[in-house]
C-alpha cells in the first residue's frame, strides 16, 4: 500500500531522525544538539522538492469550472516560461505560481510565493506574490473590481513589476488552453530539484 503523507510521518523520516539525546525546551538546548538538527535537516532538504511535486501532482484534481485543471495550467504556465528564455528561478515560479491553490484559492498568490521564497531571488518571490493583482487586468471588471491594481497598489519603478507583468500577461493569462503545447511536470523535476537544493535565506531573514 502507498504511504501517505500522514503514515510517512510516522513510519518514515520523522521517525527514524529521531534523536532521543535532543532537548525538550529549546532554552535547555545545546550547540552540539543543533549541530545534530541542522545536518539531519541538510541531508533531508530534497524532501522540499518531494512535497513541492506532490502538491503539484494535486492540482490535477482541481479544476473548479476552468477548461483545464490546475496542474495543466501551472506546467503551461512554466512551458511559456521556458520557451519565452525565462531564467530557471522564474521558470521554477511560474511552475509554483498556483500551487498555493491547493490549499487555499483566495490567497493562493502568497501562499505560492512563501513556498518559494527561500529559493528565488527577490524579484521572482514579488512577481509570484502580487501576480494575482496584476491578472486582475484581464478579468476583474467581469466583478466590477478594479483592473488597473497593478498600477495604483503599486510603484512601476520596483524592479520586480516588468517581470510580473510579463509574467501574468504572456504567460500565466495564457495558459488555459488543453490544446496547446504543454511539458509534462516530469521534465520539470530536475528543476525543481536543482533550485529547491539550497537555500538563500539565513536565520532573521
Ligand atoms: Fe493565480
Ligand atoms: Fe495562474
Amino acid at each position: 500500500m502507498a504511504c501517505t503523507l500522514e503514515r510517512e510521518y510516522h513510519c518514515g523520516m520523522a521517525v527514524t531522525d529521531a534523536n532521543p539525546d535532543s532537548f525538550r525546551r529549546m532554552d535547555e538546548s545545546t550547540a552540539e544538539q543543533w549541530a545534530h538538527i541542522g545536518a539531519r535537516t541538510f541531508e533531508n532538504q530534497g524532501r522540499v522538492a518531494d512535497r513541492m511535486i506532490m502538491l503539484l501532482e494535486s492540482l490535477a484534481e482541481i479544476s473548479d469550472g476552468f477548461i483545464t485543471d490546475q496542474l495543466t495550467h501551472c506546467l503551461q504556465t512554466a512551458t511559456m516560461a521556458e520557451k519565452a528564455g525565462a531564467d530557471e528561478e522564474m521558470i521554477f515560479g511560474a511552475l509554483m505560481h498556483d500551487v498555493g491553490k491547493a490549499i487555499s484559492v483566495p490567497n493562493h498568490g502568497a501562499i505560492s510565493a512563501e513556498m518559494i521564497k527561500p529559493y528565488v531571488r527577490d524579484d521572482v518571490y514579488k512577481a509570484i506574490l502580487n501576480h494575482q493583482d496584476f491578472q486582475g487586468k484581464h478579468y476583474y471588471g467581469h466583478f466590477g473590481a478594479p483592473t488597473d491594481l497593478r498600477y495604483t497598489k503599486y510603484d512601476q519603478s520596483e524592479s520586480w513589476w516588468a517581470l510580473c507583468a510579463e509574467f501574468t500577461d504572456d504567460w500565466d493569462q495564457q495558459a488555459f488552453d488543453p490544446d496547446a503545447e504543454t511539458y509534462p511536470l516530469e521534465h520539470f523535476e530536475p528543476l525543481i530539484r536543482k533550485v529547491t537544493a539550497t537555500t538563500k535565506q539565513a536565520l532573521g531573514d
